[in-house]
């Protein structure tokens, strides 16, 4: 079985093609950073224009890469939301167009469900596990029970842990997006110089909040001698990236002890979206589901990051029960799993 994917609910135009024994045929990703950079974030009008200009092109030289046709497909299938609605528009148009001329069923496909089952794809996986998903928009901790069957045990009450490290990586003068470039200053950095709160740290429930964090940077930074010094920026970067993997550690340690009375027969912690390439994080996570005895997965960094190869792999999950929709879908800019 064989599935186009088409991504464009943020700020990469992408398009892969994915074979049910879980091969990457293409996988290619076009970031619009450039195009965003002068505005030190994304602007969704520029975002959709882009997309409009080379998603075609994408799906071309996927398709070319895979060395195949729209005859050899068994289905398309394309981000339907949630997300920038100008974007994921161009992504479902030009999905349904392909299937249609090709008489090719159409999939939509939850972008959070692509993220959350992108292990799935890279790992011999069995459900349910529990994971973690941290990316620009979301933070979330989900059971995964099966596909299209999640249930979450701990949210975000205020922003998204990307959202988190991009606001962060401004106040400190480095530029965007910042989740990379703050890992990258803070491998320079101290992270016991400044003390900083951790946010929920022994709180009941799974929940998550970023903003007090955020608050005591703020403030932290106004305390520095401006324009800041490589070494303070790299020291604030450092004790800010520490903090929140000690506050999403404490959290999911918490969420690990439900997941494991709950669901006992499930053995794995998996991390998903964006912000899973942060390496401290990673070790974190290593570390918390060890001292449960589970497995920790993670899958490569380019498929933690929005790419089309999850959207086409969720596809092929939902496919093969038989969830196919129709070409009346209509795009949705909010859509929790
Ligand atoms: O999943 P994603 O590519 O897009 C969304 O669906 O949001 O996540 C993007 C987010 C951004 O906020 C970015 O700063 C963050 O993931 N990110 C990172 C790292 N790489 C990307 N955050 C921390 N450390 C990283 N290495
Ligand atoms: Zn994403």
């Amino acid at each position: 079985m064989l599935i186009l994917g088409v991504e464009t609910s943020c700020d990469e135009t992408a398009a892969a093609i994915v074979r049910d024994d879980r091969a990457i045929l293409a996988n290619v990703v076009l970031s619009q950073l450039e195009e965003h950079r002068p505005f030190g974030g994304i602007v969704p009008e520029i975002a959709a224009r882009a997309h409009l200009e080379h998603v075609d092109r994408l799906v071309a030289e996927a398709m070319n890469q895979a060395g195949i046709g729209f005859s050899d497909l068994d289905a398309v299938a394309a981000t339907g939301g949630p997300g920038l609605i100008g974007g994921v528009m161009v992504g479902v148009m030009t999905a349904k167009a392909i299937a249609l001329a090709a008489g090719k069923p159409f999939l939509a496909v939850n972008h959070l469900e692509g993220h959350a089952l992108t292990a799935r794809l890279t790992h011999d996986l069995p459900f349910p596990y529990l994971l973690l998903l941290a990316s620009g928009g979301h933070c979330q901790l989900l059971a995964v029970l099966g596909v299209g069957q999640y249930r979450r045990l701990g949210t975000t009450i205020d922003d998204a842990a990307g959202e988190a490290f991009d606001k962060v990586a401004k106040m400190v003068g480095l530029g965007y997006p910042g989740g990379p470039l703050v890992q990258k200053a803070a491998d320079h950095g101290d992270p016991n110089r400044f003390a900083l709160p951790r946010p929920m740290k022994g709180k009941p429930g799974c929940d998550f909040s970023f903003s007090g964090l955020k608050n005591a940077v703020r403030l932290l930074v106004e305390t520095l001698a401006q324009p800041l010094s490589e070494q303070d920026a790299a020291d604030v970067c450092a004790a800010f990236q520490a903090a929140v993997a000690d506050s999403i550690g404490d959290r999911t340690r918490r969420a690990i002890a439900q997941f494991r009375q709950d669901w006992p027969q499930g053995r794995h912690v998996v991390v998903a979206g964006g912000v899973a390439a942060n390496t401290a994080l990673r070790a974190m996570l290593e570390k918390v589901a060890a001292e449960a005895g589970l497995t920790f997965l993670a899958p490569p960094l380019g498929l933690c990051t929005d790419n089309a190869a999850m959207i086409a792999w969720a596809g092929i999950e939902r496919f093969r029960l038989g969830l196919t929709d129709s070409l009346d879908f209509a795009p949705r800019p909010r859509w929790p799993l």
